[in-house]
C-alpha cells in the first residue's frame, strides 16, 4: 500500500488524476492548486463548469489557511472531522486554490476525511485535494474500486481500499451565509446537526425548484428505467427491495436490507444500483424507504435517480 500511495502522489503531484477511497465513495482526486489539473478533472468526469468541486484538507489548521473558519465551523469541525461532513466556508482572499474548483464562487466546500487511505495521500501530497466523486457526471457513485474502472478504464490510477465505510456521499452544510443551511443530505444525519444549530435551514425538497449548482435533478442515474416507491412490480423489472414485504420479482431480486437497517442500506445502495443497472434488464423498481435517517439521503438519491423532465 506504501508504494501505491507514493505513486498515487508522484501523479498529483504531475497534476494527474487519481481515484481513491474515502468513507463514502471513492473520489477523483487532482491538485486543488492547479489549474489544468483541474479543468482536466472536469472534461474527465463530462461535469458542467458550473458545478464546484469539494476539497479535501488533512487537518484543521490546512483548512485554516484557505478559508474564513467562523465559530460555527469550528463547532461542526470539531463534532464531524475527519468524517463525512462538507462545510461551505467563505474563501480567503489569499487562498491558494485555483478559482475553476469553485466555479468561480467566493466560497470554498471543505471536508477532512477519515479514511485512511484518503489520509495518508494528503499527508504525504502536502497539499489539497479537489475530488469530486468518481463517475461521470450525472451517473451512479462509486463505492468500490470496480465502479470507478467502469466509467474510466484504465487510464485512471485507482487505489483499492475496497467497499467504503458509508456508501452514500458526504453532507453538505453551507455556513456563508447567516443561518446554517443544508445543501445535501448525506452520510451524517442533520437531526445530529440540528441539536448543535436548532435554526438549521433545511434546503427546498422540491427539485423541480432546484437551481443553485450541484443539486442537479437528474443524478445518480442507471442506464436502465428506476421506478421508486414501487407497490406493484411490472412483469420485466428487477426488484431493489428494502425490509420484509410482498414485493416479489421474477427476474432478480437485491434487498438492501431485510432488518430494515439504515446504514446497511445506505453502504449497499451503490453496489446493489450497478448490479442492476445491466442492458440485460428492462428496469429497477425500488420498494419504499423510510425517510428518516439516513432514509432521507437514501431517498433523495433515488428520487435524483428516477428524475425525468
Ligand atoms: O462524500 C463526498 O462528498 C464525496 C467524496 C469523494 O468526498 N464527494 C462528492 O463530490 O460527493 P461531488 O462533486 O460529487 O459533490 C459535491 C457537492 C456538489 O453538490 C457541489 O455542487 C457541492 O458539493 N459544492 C461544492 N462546492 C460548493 C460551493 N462552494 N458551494 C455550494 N456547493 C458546493
Ligand atoms: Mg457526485
Amino acid at each position: 500500500m506504501k508504494e501505491k500511495i507514493t505513486k498515487a502522489v508522484n501523479f498529483l503531484k504531475k497534476g494527474k488524476l487519481v481515484a481513491f477511497p474515502t468513507e463514502t465513495v471513492y473520489g477523483l482526486g487532482a491538485d486543488a492548486e492547479n489549474g489544468k489539473a483541474i479543468s482536466n478533472l472536469y472534461n474527465k468526469k463530462n461535469r458542467p463548469l458550473f458545478n464546484p468541486l469539494i476539497c479535501h484538507f488533512e487537518n484543521i489548521e490546512t483548512v485554516k489557511k484557505q478559508v474564513v473558519f467562523s465559530k460555527n465551523a469550528k463547532i461542526l469541525a470539531e463534532n464531524f472531522w475527519p468524517g463525512p461532513l462538507t462545510i461551505i466556508l467563505k474563501k480567503r482572499k489569499n487562498s491558494s486554490i485555483h478559482p475553476l474548483v469553485s466555479s468561480g464562487l467566493k466560497t470554498i466546500a471543505c471536508r477532512v476525511p477519515s479514511n485512511k487511505i484518503a489520509l495518508s495521500i494528503l499527508k504525504q501530497f502536502k497539499g489539497i485535494l479537489a475530488a469530486p466523486s468518481a463517475n461521470k457526471s450525472s451517473k451512479l457513485s462509486p463505492t468500490q474500486k470496480n465502479h470507478v474502472i467502469k466509467n474510466f478504464g484504465k487510464d485512471i490510477f485507482v487505489i483499492d481500499g475496497g467497499s467504503t465505510t458509508f456508501g452514500i456521499e458526504s453532507t453538505v452544510i453551507d455556513l456563508s451565509n447567516n443561518k446554517p443551511t443544508i445543501l445535501r443530505a448525506g452520510a451524517i444525519d442533520k437531526k445530529i446537526i440540528k441539536q448543535l444549530f436548532p435554526d438549521l435551514v433545511e434546503k427546498s425538497k422540491n427539485l423541480k425548484k432546484i437551481k443553485s449548482p450541484g443539486q442537479l435533478k437528474k443524478h445518480y442515474s442507471p442506464n436502465i428505467p428506476i421506478r421508486i416507491n414501487v407497490k406493484k412490480l411490472r412483469n420485466d423489472e428487477v426488484l431493489l427491495n428494502f425490509g420484509k414485504n410482498r414485493l416479489k420479482s421474477k427476474v432478480k431480486e437485491l434487498n438492501l436490507s431485510k432488518s430494515s437497517n439504515l446504514e446497511e442500506a445506505a453502504k449497499n445502495l451503490f453496489k446493489f444500483l450497478h448490479i442492476l443497472d445491466n442492458k440485460k434488464y428492462k428496469g429497477i423498481a425500488v420498494a419504499p424507504i423510510v425517510k428518516k435517517g439516513l432514509g432521507i439521503a437514501i431517498n433523495d438519491r433515488l428520487e435524483r435517480a428516477a428524475f425525468s423532465e
